[in-house]
C-alpha cells in the first residue's frame, strides 16, 4: 500500500493575493503530491468554514500538532484519511480543523498516491472508470457582483461554454476568442473601459446586467456561432448576495432597484427563454428550494444549478432531489471540507440525474486537480474562467488528460 511517510505545510497566498494553506504529502519517502486550498468571495451560508477563527496562521499551527496521526495510512485510501480526518473534527463544518486542512490533505493525498501508483489522479479517484468523457470549459467572460468592482454588474457571473467544440482544444480556443471579440463590443458601449477583469477573468465592464448579456450575445454571433445551439450562454446570479432576508427581497444596488421573489423568479425565467440559456446558477436565494423547483419544470433545455443552495453537501443536495429543485449542481471541494465528502455529493448528484459542474473558486491557485475531479465526477462542465494563469492551469490539464487514449468525447449535453 502507498504509505504516507512525511507531511509538510505552509502558508501560501492566492489569486487575489490573501493567505491561504498548501499541504505536501510525501508517499514511501519519495512521491511529492502537493495541494493548495482555494477560497471564494461569494460563500454560501452552509459551506465548510476553511479556517479556525478565520485565521489562516492559527490554523496552520493547530494541524502542526496533530498531523503525525496521519503518518502511515494509505495515500490512496480517501475514506480512511477522511475518517481520520474526523476523528480529529467531528463538527459538521470542519471549524474545529479548518476545511482549508481537510481540503489540501485530502487533495494532496491523492495526489502523491497518483505519483507512487503511476497512474493519473482521477483513475485513483475513479478506478472503474474506462474512459473519459471530457466536460464542456463553462467560462467566465464577464462578471460583476462579488468579484468586480463599482458599476459592475449587479449579476456575478455571465458565462460561456461552446456545446458545438468536438474537441477540448476546439472549445478552450473558440471560449478565448469570444473573450477577446467581448471586449470589442464593451469598449464601443463603455468609453471609459480599462480592459478591467474581475477576480476570475471576466471583463468588468461600466453596464448593467442587461446591457452584459446582450454584449456577450452579440460577440458569440460576430464570432459566427450560433447561442441557441453552438455557444450557448450561462448566468451565475449568486442570489445570495443580492438577497436581503430581514426584508425578503433582492436589491439591485448598482441599477438602484429591488425585486420581490416573484419578481426574481421572473426576472430569471425571462433571461433563460430570451437568452436560451444552457446554465443558471443560483437564481434564487439559498433557501429557496420552492422557487428553484419551477424554474428547474419550466425550463428543461436550461441547467438549473444549485452553488450557494447546495454547497456540495450531500443531505442538501437529496433535499433538492425530493422537490426537483435543480437540474445541476455545482461541486467545490472546499465547500464540502474532503475530497471523500465532495466525491459522495457527485455519486448523490449523478444517482438523482442531476448533471455535475465542477468548478473552481474565485480564489485560485495554479493547481489542476479539479480538471481530475471533473472527469473522476464524469461532470459535464468545468467552471474555471477563461484566461489568467490560475484559470488556464486547469484547462491546459484537460489538453493532457485528452491525451492518454482512452478518451470518449465531449460531454453529452444533447437533452439540454
Ligand atoms: P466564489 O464564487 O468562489 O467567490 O464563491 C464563485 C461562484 O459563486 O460560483
Ligand atoms: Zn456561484
Amino acid at each position: 500500500m502507498p504509505e504516507i511517510t512525511s507531511i509538510k505545510d505552509r502558508l501560501v497566498f492566492n489569486s487575489r493575493g490573501d493567505k491561504t494553506i498548501e499541504i505536501d504529502v510525501i508517499t514511501d519517502n519519495r512521491y511529492l503530491g502537493r495541494a493548495c486550498a482555494p477560497s471564494g468571495a461569494s460563500v454560501g451560508m452552509f459551506e465548510a468554514q476553511s479556517f479556525v477563527n478565520n485565521d489562516p496562521a492559527v490554523t496552520l499551527s493547530n494541524f502542526r500538532n496533530i498531523k503525525n496521526k496521519f503518518i502511515g495510512l494509505d495515500s490512496s485510501n480517501l475514506q480512511g484519511l477522511h475518517n481520520a480526518i474526523k476523528e480529529v473534527d467531528k463538527t459538521d463544518n470542519y471549524s474545529k480543523i479548518g476545511g482549508s486542512i481537510a481540503y489540501a490533505l485530502s487533495i494532496a493525498s491523492i495526489d502523491s498516491a497518483s505519483r507512487s501508483m503511476d497512474i493519473p489522479f482521477y483513475k485513483v479517484l475513479n478506478p472503474k472508470l474506462n474512459s473519459v468523457v471530457l466536460p464542456y470549459p463553462l467560462g467566465n467572460i464577464l462578471g460583476g457582483g462579488a468579484h468586480a468592482g463599482p458599476g459592475t454588474p449587479d449579476l456575478q457571473e455571465f458565462l460561456i461554454t461552446p456545446v458545438v467544440s468536438k474537441s477540448i482544444e476546439e472549445a478552450i480556443s473558440l471560449n478565448s476568442k469570444i473573450h477577446k471579440e467581448l471586449k470589442k463590443n464593451i469598449e464601443k458601449i463603455d468609453h471609459k473601459f480599462t480592459y478591467g477583469k474581475g477576480d476570475e477573468g471576466g471583463w468588468a465592464p461600466n453596464i448593467i446586467n442587461d446591457k452584459a448579456i446582450e454584449l456577450v450575445e452579440k460577440a458569440i454571433i460576430q464570432c459566427g456561432y450560433d447561442p441557441k445551439s453552438e455557444v450557448r450562454m450561462g448566468i451565475d446570479f449568486a442570489s445570495s448576495s443580492l438577497w436581503d432576508e430581514k426584508n425578503r427581497i433582492y436589491t439591485y444596488s448598482r441599477e438602484g432597484i429591488t425585486r420581490t421573489p416573484e419578481e426574481q423568479l421572473e426576472y430569471a425565467a425571462n433571461l433563460i427563454s430570451n437568452y436560451h440559456l444552457i446554465y443558471a446558477e443560483d437564481p434564487l436565494h439559498e433557501e429557496d428550494f420552492d422557487n428553484m423547483a419551477i424554474l428547474t419544470k419550466e425550463h428543461p433545455r436550461c441547467l438549473v444549478t444549485g452553488d450557494d443552495l447546495l454547497v456540495t453537501n450531500k443531505k442538501r443536495v437529496k433535499i433538492a432531489a425530493s422537490k426537483n429543485a435543480c437540474s445541476g449542481a455545482i461541486l467545490k471541494v472546499n465547500q464540502a471540507g474532503t475530497l471523500y465528502d465532495a466525491i459522495n455529493f457527485a455519486n448523490e448528484c449523478n444517482s438523482d440525474n442531476i448533471k455535475v459542474i465542477t468548478s473552481h473558486r474565485s480564489g485560485e491557485s495554479v493547481d489542476n486537480h479539479i480538471s481530475h475531479i471533473a472527469i473522476a465526477t464524469t461532470s459535464v462542465m468545468i467552471k474555471t474562467g477563461v484566461v489568467g494563469g490560475e484559470r488556464i492551469s486547469k484547462l491546459n490539464e484537460l489538453i493532457r488528460i485528452s491525451e492518454y487514449g482512452l478518451i470518449e468525447g465531449m460531454a453529452k449535453l444533447s437533452n439540454v
